[in-house]
């Protein structure tokens, strides 16, 4: 069948091809007078003030150049929620895209580039698990004296899950401020979703490394009624380590560490809290991705660091401190990237522009009211306990 369009018809069904993703996945990162940089920045500056970018540090940097703001979990969050541009593109992965639109005011929408760039991390705690888990706390009698503390790098789903029962969102930066606020309300906490984030605030506070004890949900599923505790371990408990983790930084190990030292007398090992207890418990100091910048960038010329996190940031502060006479090496030889961090590209960026300056929103990131309540009341207090 051959469909006869007017004119006007034509013209916008060309333009909607044209602005197709896979003709924009099509375009090389580099090209002559790079094609590509130059029509996204064309595309930016005729958004002006009705778009702000925010960019991740483990972003790439053909990518990481255009935002506006860049940082970690807890500053883009705050940046999201005091921007008034209309639109907020997300450079970065899919809960941070959901916080920013939880967060945002009436009328702003927030633009994941690739609705692809998902967090492993969260995807080990479902929803459905994390009801499991509070209903055995429930059976156990527990759950009145238990606070949920989930980290941001989880669903809003389960964020609303800890707002509604008084418990709050932390990120790296802001754990440490979220345990004292939870300690102050209730015995114990469920820390979901990283074990080792839990684990390496929890130890810094002075809680016992027994009093720790990790929660697997899959153990329920193969009959441990107690995800994979006693009902004795789980009241005794300070802490309930959900059994997740971050695979990029879990790489890292305590030879790391000491390959490292070896190798480079003097060299501060920097990483972060997503590592493991065992490779923290020798590291110099651990912090956030803006935190670890702001430890290089204060440390004096001739500095050393091995850092243990995302490879892009790694290599963009090495390329960066250079100059300055800083050298600035990876924590593992051979580095290792977020996968999902990485699927923003340039050619992603130029789509959802050009689309923006041709008045059409693409890769919405929207969470349903119902969600967004509770999700809303758990990352507020979030803001409140650390500020
Ligand atoms: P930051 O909040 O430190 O940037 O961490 C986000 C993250 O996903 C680390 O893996
Ligand atoms: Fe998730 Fe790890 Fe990637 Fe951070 S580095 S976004 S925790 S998978």
């Amino acid at each position: 069948m051959t469909l006869v369009l007017d004119g006007a018809t034509a013209a916008s069904a060309e333009a909607n091809a044209a602005c197709s993703l896979e003709n924009y996945l099509a375009l090389p990162d580099q090209s002559p007078g790079n094609l590509l940089d130059g029509r996204i920045a064309a595309a930016r500056a005729k958004l002006g003030a009705t778009a702000v970018i925010l960019g991740h540090h483990y972003q790439r940097d053909e990518v990481v150049r255009f935002a506006d703001f860049t940082g970690d979990s807890y500053k883009l969050s705050k940046t999201a929620a005091a921007t008034g541009a209309q639109y907020i593109v997300f450079c970065g992965v899919h809960f941070m895209a959901e916080s920013a639109d939880i967060l945002a005011q009436n009328g702003q929408q927030v633009i994941l580039p690739d609705l692809n760039a998902g967090c492993s991390m969260a995807d080990m705690a479902e929803i459905s698990q994390v009801e499991d888990c509070w209903d055995a706390l429930e059976r156990a009698g527990l759950a009145a004296e238990t606070i949920p503390v989930t980290y941001i790098n989880s669903t809003a789903a389960i964020k609303a899950f800890c707002g509604e029962r008084g418990g709050l969102v932390c990120t790296s930066s802001s754990a440490r401020k979220a345990l004292e606020w939870a300690f102050a309300r209730g015995k114990r906490i469920l820390f979901l979703p990283d074990q080792h984030l839990g684990r390496n605030t929890g130890h810094s506070m002075g809680l016992p490394l027994d009093e720790m004890v990790v929660w697997d949900p899959w153990a329920v599923q193969i009959g441990s009624f107690w995800g994979g505790q006693s009902k004795e371990q789980l009241a005794a408990s300070r802490m309930l380590l959900w059994k997740g983790h971050c695979a990029v930084h879990q790489r890292f190990l305590p030879s790391h560490v000491d390959q490292a030292r070896a190798k480079y007398p003097g060299i501060e090992v920097i990483v972060h809290p997503e590592c493991r207890y065992e490779v923290c418990q020798k590291a110099d100091a651990l912090g956030s991705t803006e935190q670890l910048i702001a430890r290089v960038e204060q440390a004096p010329a001739g500095a050393i660091f091995a850092i243990g996190t995302e490879i892009h940031l790694v290599n963009r502060l090495a390329k960066r401190f250079a100059p300055e006479g800083k050298k600035i090496v990876s924590l593992d030889d051979a580095g290792c990237l977020c996968t999902t961090m990485y699927r923003i590209s340039p050619q992603h960026l130029a789509w959802v522009l050009e689309n923006l300056v041709e008045g059409r929103v693409v890769n919405r990131i929207e969470v349903k009211p119902d969600v967004k309540h509770w999700a809303k009341v758990a990352l507020d207090r979030m803001l409140e306990s650390r500020d």
